[in-house]
Order: structure tokens, then sequence, then C-alpha cells
């Protein structure tokens, strides 16, 4: 896993007729037959067929794969969800295939059907495998023009200095700032981007800065797998530089925006 496969990814929606070849989706399986998960929280892939499995997504065109993952209602449960998936995204993305994350533009019923979700389980997300089209349907591009897809915040409205008071900038941040700059290219639902992050020395503090209504009981709060995919980036970039943290839930009580919820840190080995 490297950084350069965060600045590669992007979403797809539009796949060519041509299938993963058998060699290919037995690598896929054998990846996901690790454990990816996080703070001891499993999570569960399964490969699906659009046709034998009666699944699929009206934003998708042309492919027959998906890849659809479920985990265990717990605490901790989206944050893992979301670190977990989104190595696995970076995975495929390194052997050439597209994907994209689908939380909200797919029939639930018929995929949760087929995963044969249980009560005390949520499938917060799929995606769609297969190889890019050359172009993008309409549709897609109107999405993309939509939620801004190509742009993210600037840097200094996401992350800050001892408190939210103080925003941080790419000159000013030090170490963090590559880090940082990763996260900042993660993907989001809607490209909401809720993540917010304080740099306190040696320490990361990671919130969700929720958006109203992405939260459900059916299938969790989406924003908290946003910011699974958040810690992912920032560890893989954190290991390219050589630096050597682990994760911890501790809050160190600042004082918080609205709607903010303190989430994990990354804090230094010294
Ligand atoms: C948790 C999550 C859920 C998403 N759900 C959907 C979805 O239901 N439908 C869709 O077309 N895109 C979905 N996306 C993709 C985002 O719209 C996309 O990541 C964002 O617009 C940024 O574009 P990029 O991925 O090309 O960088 C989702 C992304 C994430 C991280």
């Amino acid at each position: 896993m490297n950084t350069e496969l965060i600045r590669k990814r992007k979403s797809v929606r539009t796949y060519k007729a041509e299938p993963i070849p058998m060699e290919l989706m037995n690598q896929v399986k054998t990846y996901l037959k690790k454990d990816n998960g996080l703070f001891d929280v499993p999570v569960d892939f399964t490969i699906l067929h659009e046709k034998k499995d009666g699944i699929g997504s009206p934003v998708i065109v042309g492919a027959d794969t998906y890849v659809a993952g479920k985990v265990r209602k717990q605490k901790n449960a989206e944050l893992s969800f979301g670190y977990a998936f989104e190595k696995f995204i970076l995975y495929v993305t390194s052997l050439g295939l597209g994907s994209v994350w689908l939380a909200g533009t797919i029939d639930r019923k018929s995929f949760e059907k087929a995963i044969d979700l249980k009560d005390d389980e949520i499938m917060p997300a799929v995606t769609p495998l297969g190889y890019a089209a050359e172009k993008r349907s309409i549709r897609e591009n109107l999405m993309r023009k939509g939620m801004k897809s190509d742009s993210r915040l600037p840097f200094s409205s996401l992350f800050f200095q001892d408190t939210f008071q103080t925003p941080l900038n790419e000159t000013n941040a030090g170490t963090w700032q590559f880090p940082l700059e990763m996260v900042r290219l993660a993907p989001s639902a809607t490209n909401k981007q809720p993540w917010r992050m304080i740099v306190q020395k040696d320490r990361v503090h990671f919130y969700e800065k929720k958006t109203a209504g992405y939260a459900k009981e059916s299938f969790g709060d989406i924003q908290k797998v946003d910011l699974g995919i958040a810690l992912c980036h920032f560890e893989i970039a954190a290991q390219e530089r050589g630096l050597s943290g682990k994760w911890i839930q501790s809050d160190p009580n600042i004082a918080t925006l609205e709607n903010t919820e303190y989430m994990a840190t990354y804090e230094l080995e010294v």
C-alpha cells in the first residue's frame, strides 16, 4: 500500500464490457480472506454478480462484479469498516481495477439479501469492480460536477493546531503536512469531507463533523465510515514517511465545533 495509489484512485461508475481475468479475481479473493479491520472489529467481504445475485446500482454502467462488506453492530463498527474497505479499494487500484464506494445509490434490500445480512450486522457500502471505460457516462459526469468531486476543501478548513480556533496550513504543519494532505485526497460520501483534525505535538486527533441525515439506524453513520477512510490514508502516508505510531481512543476534551465528535488519535511512538 502506498500513497501513489491514494493519488491514483478516483471513483469509477462507467466500466468496459471486458471481464476481469480469473487470475486477478483469485488475487482479490486471497486479499479478502485477510482481516484488515481496526480496533479489533472484523470486517467481512462477499463477491457478488449482478445477474446471479440480482443486485446492482442505477449509477453504474457496464460492471457485473461487486464486492459488499458487512460488520457486526458495535462500537467502532463504521470506523473499522471504512478503514478496511478503503484498504481494499486501494488494493484493487494497484491491480489496475476501477471501483467506487456506494452507500446510497444501490438497491440495499437485494444486496443485504445476497450477503445474508443478520439483524445484528450492517452493510455500510459496496463497490463494483472492473476496468474503467475510456469515457464516463453523461450521468457520471453530471454527478461529479454536482458534488465537485475533483476538488477538496482548503487544508486550513480541515486541519487545526491545538484548538479548533487555530487553522493549520500546508507550510506550518511540519511532519504532519504529508499525512494530512493524503487525508484531504480521500473519497467521502457526496464529497462532504467530514474529517477534522487537531494536531497537538506528537498526536493528531481525528473528529467527525456531522452533516444532518447521514446517520441511519439501518446501515450506520456513513460519515463515521468516511473517518475510517481518513485513518487508512493517514496511516499509509505516515508509514511511508517512516513515522511509527499507533491508534488510540482517548478524548483530549478539547472544545469541539458544533456537531463534531471525537473519533480517535494517532500517537507517535517515541
Ligand atoms: C462512504 C461513501 C459512500 C459513497 N456513496 C456513493 C453512492 O452511493 N453513490 C455514488 O455514486 N458515489 C458514492 N460515493 C462516492 C463519492 O461521491 C466520491 O468519493 C466523491 O464524490 C469524490 O470523488 P472521487 O472518489 O472520484 O475522488 C461514496 C463515497 C464514500 C466514501
